[in-house]
């Protein structure tokens, strides 16, 4: 399931994360990266650990956290803390998947990447190209979203960032250890949510909500790792 959600980030949230964002000093993006994803890498990164980047996890944890359509999305057990990067010149991200377990450098702790995620912090009209493009069964997606909104895509996808021809792309970037492992599971325990909120609008007070809601949680509790 690719779902893109808008609004994660207010405009002056946006404003504000930039800011902090341009002041800041980049690196290579090529230090996250796994021997594959190494040799097709081509762009910068905040450094993890760096003071704006821990100043921003901040507020993008928060933002994630006031989301109903993420947590319903992603049902998720860790988030591992939102990183930063930027596109520029040329900069793009060749095919690749995303390393399974990724570790924390502060603590050591693992966290398996079941979902991905990307945060636009750029408006589309201020650069060329810079498109994500995450293949599935069905074929590929291309992603180019507004400044504060956000695509959330299985980490079992393969993807790409095509070259930005003008301009720069930042964005940030994490993933999420959900409590349940698998995109199918997930996508049905979506569906049905998203069934259950349009019933409960449509139909207020519905005994059949009620009854639909308790296959919900009696699926999330078969099926739910922690
Ligand atoms: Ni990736």
């Amino acid at each position: 399931m690719l779902i893109t959600i808008p609004d994660i980030l207010t405009t002056e949230e946006v404003t504000q994360a930039r800011a902090v964002l341009d002041a800041a000093e980049w690196v290579d993006g090529k230090v996250t990266a796994g021997y594959q994803a190494q040799a097709v890498k081509e762009n910068l990164q905040l450094p993890e650990g760096h003071p704006a980047a821990v100043k921003l996890d901040e507020m993008v944890l928060a933002a994630l956290a006031r989301s109903p359509q993420f947590m319903s999305a992603s049902l998720p057990l860790k988030v591992f803390p939102p990183m930063f990067n930027r596109y520029t010149g040329g900069g793009h991200f060749g095919t690749h998947v995303d390393t399974a377990i990724r570790a924390l450098v502060s603590t050591g702790q693992r966290i398996r990447t079941d979902v991905s995620a990307t945060l636009f912090l750029t408006q589309p009209d201020q650069y060329d190209g810079g498109e994500l493009i995450v293949e599935d069964t069905y074929g590929l997606h291309n992603v180019k979203l507004p400044a504060g909104y956000m695509v959330l895509y299985p980490a079992t996808s393969l993807h790409r960032v095509t070259p930005v021809t003008r301009g720069a792309r930042v964005s940030s970037f994490f993933w999420i250890q959900s409590m349940i492992r698998t995109d199918g599971d997930r996508t049905l325990l979506y569906d049905l949510d998203t069934a259950i909120q349009r019933l409960a609008k449509e139909t207020p007070g519905s005994p059949i909500g009620v009854q639909l809601t308790g296959v919900y949680h009696n699926l999330l509790r078969r099926w739910a790792e922690m």
